[in-house]
């Protein structure tokens, strides 16, 4: 191969590598055992010569490594991931590095994520299933794991891009919510679903959804009863959910966090889930992953699952080959975002921009 592309992680799937060497890319896969790689194994890594890397959210892009991958004469990064606050877009833009992310392809898998623990935490689920390996199960009560009733109640999203708009969607859908969003933008498609929705149980003889574009975070938090995180991580957006806002929810409310953990000051969370035993909280992620807060595994009203919101195989496979044609496209001077019919029919232009 003429290019050297290099990826610091095994990818899902074999379309990606071979949509790379048939364009004349040699493509090496680190084979480093640890999960996390320092600044200096990536150093090495790109060595000498690099025309491309395709790199994880758990690695940190700066000057550094933008420095190191120019010098090697690289022209493109691409992290597999959609958010990239890992990245430093500036440093990159200073070196002619240019940087690619894999919207679009994680929409729909990261949504249901989100409505999978909208449903394990408003049923109790992870707490039920303890409960029965436990041996604790000596007969039906009445009173036993009641959760409440999603039909009806109200769901209230944080964020209305791609994703979520896909999970309010499903919430509505699926269960009959309400809908609540706050968003600097308009969610014009999700506004138009939820209308016509609505129109579709009436006409049936069902009670219609309603909803609302909250003017304020806080009308979000005082009136939905399941509260869901979409926003990118900047510095607008750190410990957006703070000590003062958890204390605006409802008592009972369901918070839900697909985003990135830093959204959440997630000490003021822990302090928040002691306090308030029927609040209750699903996680995908943590403001210090690996690790969590003091406290919070010892919470029964806490669901965590470690960072899987992508982990579907379509999906996995889908970011990987966007990444590899994020890096063969500036490569290869493929006219890529200039021309989306170019790039790859995961590419869902018509999606409202994300918040
Ligand atoms: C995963 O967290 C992603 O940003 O794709
Ligand atoms: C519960 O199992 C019921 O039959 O109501």
């Amino acid at each position: 191969g003429k290019y050297r592309v290099v990826s610091t992680k095994s990818m899902p799937g074999t379309r990606w590598i071979d949509l790379l060497v048939r364009q004349d890319c040699r493509v090496e896969i680190c084979t480093e055992k640890k999960t996390i790689l320092s600044v200096e194994d990536i150093i090495a890594l790109i060595g000498n010569k690099c025309d491309g890397v395709i790199g994880q959210l758990t690695e940190d892009w700066g000057d550094t490594l933008f420095s190191a991958l120019s010098k090697a004469g690289g022209k493109a990064f691409s992290n597999m991931a959609v958010g990239y606050n890992n990245v430093d877009v500036d440093a990159a833009t200073k070196y002619g590095i240019a940087v690619g992310n894999t919207p679009g392809v994680l929409t729909e898998t990261t949504a249901e994520l989100a409505a999978s623990l909208s449903l394990a935490a408003s049923r109790r689920i992870v707490e039920a299933d303890g409960f029965m390996r436990a041996g604790l199960y000596d007969g039906w009560l009445p009173h036993l794991f009641v959760g409440n009733l999603l039909k009806g109640q109200t769901v209230g999203v944080i964020g209305a891009g791609r994703i979520g708009s896909a999970y309010a969607r499903m919430m509505i859908e699926g269960f009959k919510m309400n809908l609540i969003y706050y968003d600097l933008y308009q969610a014009t498609r999700l506004e138009k679903f939820v209308t016509a929705y609505g129109q579709f149980l009436k006409a049936s003889g069902e009670q219609p959804v309603t909803w609302k574009r909250a003017s304020s975070m806080d009308e979000v938090l005082q009136q939905a009863d399941v509260i869901s995180l979409h926003p990118i991580l900047d510095k607008t957006t750190y410990h957006l959910i703070n000590k003062e806002r958890l204390s605006k929810m409802k008592k009972e409310a369901i918070l839900i966090n697909c985003s990135r953990g830093p959204v959440v000051d997630e000490e003021a969370l822990v302090e928040h889930l002691k306090h308030n035993p029927m609040f209750r909280v699903g996680l995908d992620v943590f403001e210090d992953e690996p690790y969590m807060k003091p406290g919070l595994a010892d919470m029964p009203n806490a669901i965590v699952v470690p960072h899987i919101a992508s982990a579907s195989k379509w999906t996995r496979e889908g970011m990987a080959t966007l990444a590899a044609l994020n890096v063969l496209g500036k490569i290869k001077e493929y006219p890529t975002w200039s021309n989306p019919n170019a790039v790859d029919p995961f590419l869902d232009e018509n999606s409202p921009p994300p918040s």
